[in-house]
């Protein structure tokens, strides 16, 4: 599947963000530990969601959307406690299935989920976390398996690194393991983390300070809530706002400041306008001159990650040379290559892009090989001048909801072909 692109495209209008998809996969993911069935407002339509759906329905979770971003999840008739090759290699977030599911049946296995096109991303920390919490694991024949062997009484997880994942798995492995407490230090902050927290929360279990370097968890024996709104895409919200920093003039619904906040200091130091017009719209307004910027990324609050290949588009034209450091998948780049190929001057060494700003990009034919990468080969192909093709396009549909739709709406000129 590809983009037709016909650019340059001048943005204006609203759009409104939709859930957050991490949010969501983590969710649905701890909605298996309900005693009841859960409705859950916003979430995102997109093909992770289906993913995370057909796992459900595998495992005989009964799952049906309601109307739009409503959907109704009955966790009552759990039969299986293995997610199959077919379903797990498709996205990481299905090894979340492998604790929770082992904590309600005794045992459980996931197939391992792949590397990606940015790298090897390691489940170490899910399973010596596990491993801590009582269940011997394995790997056989490619899948993941973790069996209780203990229940112990109180666990000190210290995490390496603060990963996003691995903070989740633990917590949402833990929140039913009654008797049994549990420390995780350095844990992630991210939004998603606390989003999870709150779900569960809300359903009676004890989780503490998540969204702080400690978090502590009460195993319950009981959880039910009737239902639930996940949070805005936080990385929607920040694509949205580099397209209208470059482009235009588009006002942002359903963005949470303070989740967005490095991304928006970043764009104003780039000469981006912004504008709160009430606590949850953001009106963006095109740089007369882009400013070259330094840029780290770090686990939040610090840059994300996931906003670094939008900023790398909106750099290619800045006045000035900029810098890049990507410190958390270091070989996250393969989009700088392609923006190359639209005239784009780029040098990668070491995790580290420099990019020198040229005056304007020009269309050509580039290939996505992640969901950011492509996000970020839609703006450039947005501001490069003739017709774009953006070849493997299918990326994007893993984590945004009708993309070229919301951009279509504000003024861009996009066509899918298969
Ligand atoms: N890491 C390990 N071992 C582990 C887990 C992580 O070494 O067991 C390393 C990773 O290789 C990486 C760092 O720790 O260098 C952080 O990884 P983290 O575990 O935080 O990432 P994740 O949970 O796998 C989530 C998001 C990613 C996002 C990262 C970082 C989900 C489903 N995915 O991944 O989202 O890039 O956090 O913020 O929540 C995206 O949405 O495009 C996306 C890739």
């Amino acid at each position: 599947m590809r983009f037709v692109i016909q650019g340059p495209t001048e943005l204006e209008g609203e759009v409104h963000v939709s859930g957050s998809k991490n949010s969501a996969l983590a969710i649905l993911s701890a909605s298996i530990l309900l005693d009841q069935p859960v409705v859950l407002h916003n979430i995102p339509r997109i093909k992770d969601v289906e993913t995370s759906l057909s796992i459900l329905e595998h495992i005989g979770v009964k799952v049906k959307f309601l109307e739009g971003n409503t959907l109704l999840v009955d966790p009552t008739g759990i039969s299986k406690n293995q997610v199959p090759y077919e379903l797990a290699s498709r996205m990481r977030a299905s090894i979340y299935f492998l604790g929770p599911l082992a904590n309600l049946m005794g045992s459980a296995k996931v197939y391992m989920p792949g590397g990606c096109s940015f790298g090897p991303r390691p489940i170490n920390f899910h399973i010596e976390g596990l491993t801590k919490l009582g269940f011997n694991m394995d790997v056989e024949g490619g899948y993941v398996i973790a069996k209780r062997i203990s229940k112990p009484k109180n666990v000190h997880i210290h995490l390496p690194f603060r990963s996003v994942g691995a903070t989740i798995h633990i917590m949402i492995t833990s929140a039913k393991m009654h008797g049994t407490v549990v420390r995780i230090t350095n844990s992630a902050l991210e939004p998603e983390v606390v989003d999870t927290a709150n779900f569960l929360n809300r359903a009676g279990a004890r989780i503490y300070n998540a969204g702080y370097d400690e978090i502590t968890i009460e195993g319950v024996s009981k959880l039910s809530l009737d239902e639930y709104e996940i949070i805005p895409d936080r990385i929607e919200a920040g694509t949205f706002a580099v397209a209208g920093g470059i482009l235009g003039k588009v006002v942002i619904r359903k963005v949470i400041r303070e989740h967005v906040q490095s991304t928006l200091n970043k764009l104003e130091e780039a000469g981006v306008h912004l504008n709160w017009l009430d606590e949850y719209t953001l009106l963006v307004s095109r740089a007369e001159r882009i400013l070259p910027l330094s840029i780290q990324t770090a686990p939040f609050p610090g840059f994300p990650t996931d906003m670094q290949a939008q900023f790398m588009s909106l750099l290619t034209v800045a006045d000035g040379t900029s810098i890049v450091k990507e410190n958390i998948y270091p070989n996250r780049f393969n989009h700088a290559y392609e923006m190359i190929r639209m005239g784009a001057n780029i040098s990668i060494d070491n995790g580290v892009a420099i990019v020198e700003g040229v005056r304007k990009l020009k269309s050509a034919i580039v290939v996505a090989s992640d969901l950011r990468a492509s996000v970020s080969l839609v703006i450039a192909g947005m501001m490069a001048e003739g017709e774009t093709i953006v070849e493997d396009i299918e990326h994007i549909d893993r984590g945004y909801e009708n993309i070229e739709r919301k951009l279509n709406m504000l003024g861009a000129k996009i066509r899918r072909e298969s």
